[in-house]
Parts: structure tokens; C-alpha cells; sequence
């Protein structure tokens, strides 16, 4: 198993360039099986959860190939339709696979992808959309067994919420589907924006992406295309988190600043200087953080549920207490009794986290519990007085780059060590 030891304290200064958006490059890769000539995607970060998508591809029967951030994937080999439970529990996001699989073979078997440790991650969105195109879906024994009779039919979908998965997956099956597909209340995140670049880039006709309504004029089939993947805005916005915390000084060199539009007032309100150049930005802490008054998780435009957990790592040693209010996910305050075990004074009740910032926080050994938790442990651990021993790495490893050689290239006291106390699971 391993771990990442942090020694807190050490100033963050330099620059860094920040990987390509998991939650891009995921739906890129599924919307892949669309077409049956060769996809190269650039900018395809190196992750795990990446990786898993990878897997995914290969046992459906595409070829996959990739030399460093560049993937390219060929379907025209693809003959499975079903994806076995132990790749669906590998990453719960797969049911994006759900949409481009029925649009490609015309059937689908996946495993309902259950909850996570933020959630209980319900589908309905999605299943209640794949019927209105024209699919029967039986859900017994944990499976979804799915099955389009004939071609798959546009529809008018309104989605209750602006679920980014739900929208991903009514793109990619209305693509090829017969007709036009009207899409109202759809999320606007950026990465949709790009998954529908992916797919114009492959011939298919999408208007509206990243606003509210996305109108799909369904096509015949899809070409290839060449694309390169947006930059990651949560490890930006979580690179900005680690500046904040250390009085640092720190350059994010090819980002896109817009994605970051929700996330630059709240540092701003911290206390840190924000300076703008074309696509790198340049953040700059003042030596005690001033606390957030108050930030609410929102879809986007609003601040990104992804980035909570830092900033409340942030905001735990700012002078004052700041108020967090989670509304996207139910239980995504898993970080908060970690947190505590170094020191902050959080309390939570219900969706409202109440942090009152202390003036330092103490090194201890802490377990991730989640993706973005274990991203705030190590946000905290940068700013501790002491060292901070951070087991459950796997999780972070899900959606950061060699996290710890980043911020090592800012000055960061951080390693990942090898030790054989088993896995701690949160
Ligand atoms: C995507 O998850 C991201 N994952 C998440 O990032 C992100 O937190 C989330 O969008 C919100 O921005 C990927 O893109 C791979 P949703 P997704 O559908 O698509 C409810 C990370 O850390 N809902 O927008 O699963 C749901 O329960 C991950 O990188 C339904 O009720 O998010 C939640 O409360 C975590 N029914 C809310 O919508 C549905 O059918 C938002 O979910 C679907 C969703």
C-alpha cells in the first residue's frame, strides 16, 4: 500500500501546468465507440480513472493506444455490448458507456453502478431519457439489460435537474439516433461544451452545448477526429487551494481562467491576488487567509461541487469562519473528521458546514475517503505545522496527475512512500 507524507509549512511558489479534465476525457473516450474509424485524443490525462475507461474500450473489442497523453482509439473491431460488473465498480461514471453503446450495437448490459462514497449517485435521469429514445430496459439482479428494437428515435427531453452525466449520455445517444433531439434544462459544465466539440469534430450536428437547451440533429454515422482535451478546472482550482494555504506564489500555465469564473471570487474573497494572462493565471496569498462568508455548491456557472472539499481545507486555518453549503451530493463532508484529526474546527449539519479557522493546523495521519477528500487532506497537510501521513491514495490517484511530483516542483515537502499497514478503507 502506499502513502503520501507531507512535511506542512514550505512556501509554494512557481508554475505548473495542469493535466487534461477527467470528467472530459472520460465521455470523450466513451463517445468514441460511435464511430468506426480511428480517434485521436491529445491531452488525455494519466489516471486512473482513465485508465479504467481504457479497459473498458479494450474488452468491448476496440483497440486502444497511447503514447504518453495521447490516446487513440479504433472501434471499427467492437463487438461487445455488456460491461461486466468489475469494470463498472472500478468507476461509477461508466455509465456514460450506456448512451454510445446502445447508439453503436443497439443493445446494452451494464451493472446499475450503485453509489459512491459521496452519494448514492442515482441514474433515473439517464434511464427515463434512453426510454424516451426508444429503448426497453429490464433492471433485475443488479444488471441493466437494455435493448433499442429498432433505430433509436430523437426525442424532447426535459431533465429535472442538470445532471452533467444525464446530458453526456442524451449526446451521445442522440448523435446517430433518427431525427432531432431537443435537450432542456442541460448542464452547462465546460466538459459538456467539449464532448460535443469531440463529437461536431466527428460530424455530428450539436447546437446549444453549455447553455440550458442543446438541440442534437441526429446524423447517419461519424467520422474520426483529432481533439485535445480541456484542462482540468478542479485540479486548477485545487493547485490554487495549496498556493492559498502556503502564502504562496504560483503561475497554472494552458488553463482555460473562464471554467475557473465560479472559483476566482471565492480565492479573491480569501484574500489572494488574482492576475490573468491569456490562459495562465498567476495567484498570489497574502500571508493569513481572510475567511469565505459563504459558498454554495451549484451546477455551473456555480461553484463546482469538485472544488468544496479544498477550499474547506482552505478556508479551516482563514481568519473568521466561513460557511460551506453542499447542494449537489448528500454526503460530501466525509473529509470533515479527517479534518478534524489535524486540528480545524468544522461542524456540519445537514448540507451547511460551519468552519472556524484556527491559526495553524497539526500534522497527523489521516485516510482519504473520497476523491476530492483525499485532495483536501493533502491541502491541509501543505499548510500543517509538522507532518501529515495521507493513506487511501488510491482515490487520489483517480483524478490527480503524480500529484506529489507537481507540487514538489512548487516547493512542496511531499513524497509517496511505500508502507505495508494494509489499505485503509474510510
Ligand atoms: C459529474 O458526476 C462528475 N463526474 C462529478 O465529478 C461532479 O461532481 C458532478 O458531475 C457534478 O458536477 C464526471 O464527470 C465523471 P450529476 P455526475 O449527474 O454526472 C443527481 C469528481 O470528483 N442525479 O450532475 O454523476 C445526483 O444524485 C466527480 O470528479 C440524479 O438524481 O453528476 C447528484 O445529486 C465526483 N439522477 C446530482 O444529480 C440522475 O439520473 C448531480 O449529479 C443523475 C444525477
Amino acid at each position: 500500500m502506499e502513502k503520501i507524507v507531507i512535511g506542512g509549512g514550505k512556501r509554494l511558489s512557481g508554475e505548473l501546468k495542469v493535466h487534461g479534465s477527467k470528467n472530459s476525457a472520460l465521455p470523450i473516450l466513451a463517445a468514441a465507440v460511435l464511430t468506426t474509424k480511428p480517434c485521436v485524443i491529445h491531452n488525455c490525462p494519466r489516471l486512473t480513472d482513465v485508465d479504467a475507461a481504457i479497459r473498458i474500450l479494450t474488452y468491448l473489442g476496440c483497440k486502444v493506444e497511447r503514447e504518453d497523453h495521447t490516446v487513440v482509439v479504433d472501434a471499427s473491431g467492437m463487438e461487445r455490448s455488456d460491461i461486466p460488473d468489475h469494470l463498472m465498480r472500478e468507476m461509477r461514471s461508466s455509465v456514460v458507456f450506456l448512451g454510445p453503446i446502445l447508439a453503436r450495437m443497439g443493445k446494452a448490459s451494464l451493472s446499475t453502478p450503485g453509489g459512491c462514497e459521496i452519494g448514492l449517485r442515482p441514474i433515473d435521469l439517464h434511464l427515463s431519457a434512453m426510454r424516451q429514445f426508444g429503448v426497453e430496459i429490464q433492471e433485475e439482479h443488479g444488471r441493466l439489460e437494455c435493448i433499442c428494437p429498432g433505430q433509436m428515435n430523437g426525442a424532447k427531453i426535459a431533465l429535472s435537474f442538470p445532471s452533467v452525466g444525464a446530458t453526456e449520455n442524451i449526446m451521445l445517444a442522440a448523435a446517430t439516433a433518427q431525427g432531432r433531439t431537443v435537450l432542456v434544462n442541460a448542464a452547462r459544465e465546460p466538459e459538456i461544451s467539449d464532448l460535443a466539440d469531440f463529437l461536431n469534430g466527428c460530424g455530428a450536428r450539436i447546437h446549444g452545448a453549455g447553455e440550458g437547451t442543446i438541440v442534437i440533429n441526429g446524423v447517419k454515422s461519424l467520422s474520426a477526429t483529432e481533439h485535445t482535451v480541456i484542462p482540468d478546472r478542479i485540479t486548477a482550482a485545487t493547485y490554487m487551494t495549496a498556493a492559498a494555504v502556503t502564502h504562496g506564489h504560483l503561475t497554472l500555465r494552458d488553463i482555460i481562467p473562464a471554467h475557473l469564473g465560479p472559483v476566482i471570487p471565492v480565492m479573491e474573497e480569501a484574500g489572494c491576488d488574482i492576475s490573468i494572462c491569456a490562459r495562465d493565471l498567476t495567484i498570489s496569498a497574502p500571508p493569513r487567509l481572510r475567511r469565505v462568508h459563504t459558498v454554495r455548491t451549484m451546477p455551473y456557472p456555480g461553484f463546482p461541487t469538485d472544488a468544496q472539499a479544498p477550499v474547506m481545507a482552505m478556508t479551516s486555518i482563514a481568519d473568521g469562519t466561513s460557511v460551506i453549503i453542499e447542494n449537489i451530493f448528500e454526503s460530501r463532508y466525509k473529509h470533515v473528521s479527517e479534518l478534524h484529526r489535524l486540528g480545524a474546527h468544522i461542524k456540519v449539519e445537514g448540507r451547511v458546514a460551519v468552519v472556524e479557522g484556527v491559526p495553524f493546523l497539526s500534522g497527523a495521519p489521516v485516510v482519504a475517503p473520497d476523491l476530492r477528500g483525499g485532495s483536501s487532506l493533502v491541502i491541509a497537510g501543505l499548510s500543517a505545522h509538522g507532518t501529515t501521513e495521507i493513506t487511501g491514495v488510491r482515490h487520489i490517484d483517480r483524478g490527480y496527475e503524480k500529484i506529489e511530483e507537481s507540487l514538489q516542483n512548487i516547493g512542496a515537502q511531499i513524497k509517496r512512500v511505500i508502507c505495508d499497514e494494509p489499505e485503509d478503507d474510510f
